[in-house]
């Protein structure tokens, strides 16, 4: 049996001309080359969530009669991690990713998140990790330690057009998926031990 766990990278921006598939790709890549995990790369673009929450929603996304809804749904219980890249807007996450938290509960629940930002500033999208910081503990997810954050990232591109950045931020990258995995096999072993009690 693999003992690899599986890793959900969530595409947090559906803008268009967006940059987040560039980073989304990079920690992809070195999560499968990590060895510990099984990689999903969600694209929040294709899952097209429908822009109406109703009040049943979050209850029932299982079952939901939206086939983008239920998808999704069956992406995010399956993962035992998540990392979600999120460009910095007005000093936090794109809407889109904010809808995609909003719209699940029980998919987020018991698990870690690491997180990777970026902005037009020198914070690096700082602010949007840090309101994640405040959103996920909602949700009961696990925000865990280390980050990867690009102040600045359209400076640092070479006469190819290669994004510099990514070769630097190797061993920060290994860093995180350690700590993420630690943090993954610790709550997908308490969740088999014990369910999650509700939080109602
Ligand atoms: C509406 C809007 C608000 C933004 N606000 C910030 C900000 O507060 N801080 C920052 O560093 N960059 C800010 N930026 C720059 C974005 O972080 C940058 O455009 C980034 O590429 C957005 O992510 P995306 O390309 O994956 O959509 C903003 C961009 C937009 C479009």
């Amino acid at each position: 049996m693999s003992d690899r766990l599986n890793l959900a990278v969530i595409i947090g921006s559906t803008r268009e001309g967006r940059w987040a598939p560039a980073p989304a790709a990079w920690i992809a890549g070195v999560a499968r080359q990590h060895g510990g995990f099984d990689v999903d790369l969600v694209d929040l673009l294709d899952a097209d969530l429908p822009q109406h929450l109703s009040e049943q929603d979050m209850w029932n996304t299982e079952s939901d009669q939206s086939a983008p809804v239920a998808a999704l749904s069956e992406r995010l219980h399956r993962a035992d991690a998540f990392i979600v890249i999120a460009g910095e807007y007005n000093m936090s996450i794109p809407a889109s990713l904010k809808h995609a938290i909003d719209y699940y509960m029980d998919e987020w629940a018991a698990k870690p998140v690491a997180m990777i930002t970026y902005g037009g500033k020198v914070t690096g999208g700082q602010n949007a990790a840090q309101h994640l910081r405040q959103i996920f503990p909602e949700l009961r997810t696990m925000t865990i330690r280390n980050t990867i954050a690009f102040p600045r990232f359209y400076q640092h591109f070479d006469e190819r057009g290669q994004f510099t950045g990514f070769e630097e931020a190797e061993p920060a990258a290994k860093s995180l998926l350690d700590e993420l995995r630690w943090w993954g096999r610790a709550l997908a072993d308490a969740r088999s031990a014990t369910p999650m009690p509700s939080p109602f």
